[in-house]
């Protein structure tokens, strides 16, 4: 079983919220229109967007921050500055406490990487939907490609290392909507459940990011540390990872680590590579790079 302790990720989603700095401000300006008056970032981490769309929006506009955990919150506010009414609401507590949150129909609701979070996510969808004001937009930023940042050969370990983390990565997102109490599966694409909701137009953009290698010193740190979360996260001696048959909400899930997580050699070569200590550590390169493609999801509701 998988149980987020969304407290815990309240630093580093504050880092990502400094670190994503750019691409919100660059995303923000994409999506806001003119007279927008009411934005909402709804399962908002850190921050980042909620800060780039008051940046965004003309003063006297409203911008609310919505998150279900309050030290998450807590980040949000401090890096919005007072710029950001901030609310702590669940998506799965359903329309009503996220319409009183907000206080006015929304002409922008954002939410980046949280509806996957979300017990029912197609609810969660339904109910974003109906606070939209007429013509207003709901974009959800939800997968795309897996970023790239290594070598395929590390020259240590087995080459294709990144393209293992990704694929124990899936399964382990499998094992965190199974174990969501009262998860319900989505067996079909965001656009799909942005028309269910009732939207129109719905479409999708992708963005590509670059950073080509060498990093800068601040970028490589941020590289690493988002490895050093990942493999944390699937390293059962840091994470609760694997659960017996049954245990878990929905299907009960227990496969050898081998088979589910990421093998011991690998995690044994990510230990040589995370270790700033080490001679193989990840920290000193100047291979690295960053590529990532993120898709917005993007529905209209009826003028
Ligand atoms: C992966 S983080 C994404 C944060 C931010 N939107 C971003 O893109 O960096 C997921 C966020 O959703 C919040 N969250 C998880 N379940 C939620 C729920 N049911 N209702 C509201 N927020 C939720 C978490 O506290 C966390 O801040």
């Amino acid at each position: 079983m998988i149980e987020i302790d969304w407290a815990e990720e309240a630093g580093r989603l504050r880092a990502s919220a400094e670190g994503e700095a750019d691409w919100n401000r660059m995303v923000a300006a994409g999506v806001v229109r003119a007279g927008d008056k009411v934005a909402v970032d709804v399962g908002c981490g850190g921050g980042g967007m909620a800060k780039a769309l008051s940046e965004a929006l003309p003063a006297g506009a409203t911008v609310v921050a919505i998150d279900a955990d309050p030290d998450v919150l807590e980040q949000a506010r401090e890096h919005t500055g007072g710029a950001v009414r901030c609310e702590l609401v669940s998506m799965d507590s359903g329309a009503e406490p996220l319409r009183k949150a907000i206080d006015a129909p929304a002409d922008l609701i954002w939410a980046s990487a949280s509806v996957h979070h979300a017990a029912d996510q197609q609810a969660a969808v339904d109910a974003l939907a109906s606070l939209l004001a007429p013509g207003g937009r709901l974009a959800l930023a939800e997968g795309g490609l897996p970023a790239r940042s290594l070598p395929w050969d590390l020259g240590v370990g087995e080459p294709g290392l990144e393209l293992r983390l990704d694929a124990a990565q899936d399964r382990w997102f499998k094992v965190m909507r199974d174990s969501l109490p009262g998860s319900v599966p989505l067996p079909y694409g965001w656009t799909e459940a942005l028309t269910r909701a009732g939207l129109v137009e719905v479409t999708t953009q992708s963005i590509l990011s670059e950073t080509p290698a060498p990093l800068s010193p601040e970028r490589l740190e941020q590289v690493v540390h988002g490895f050093r979360a990942r493999v944390d996260r699937l390293n059962p001696e840091v994470t609760d990872l694997i659960v017996g048959h049954g245990q878990g909400h929905g299907h009960g899930h227990s496969v050898p680590l081998d088979a589910e997580g990421l093998s011991a050699e690998d995690l044994a070569t990510w230990e040589l590579l995370l270790d700033p200590e080490g001679e193989h550590y990840l920290g000193r390169r100047s291979d690295l790079a960053v590529l990532s493609v993120r898709s917005i999801h993007l529905g209209h509701a009826a003028r």
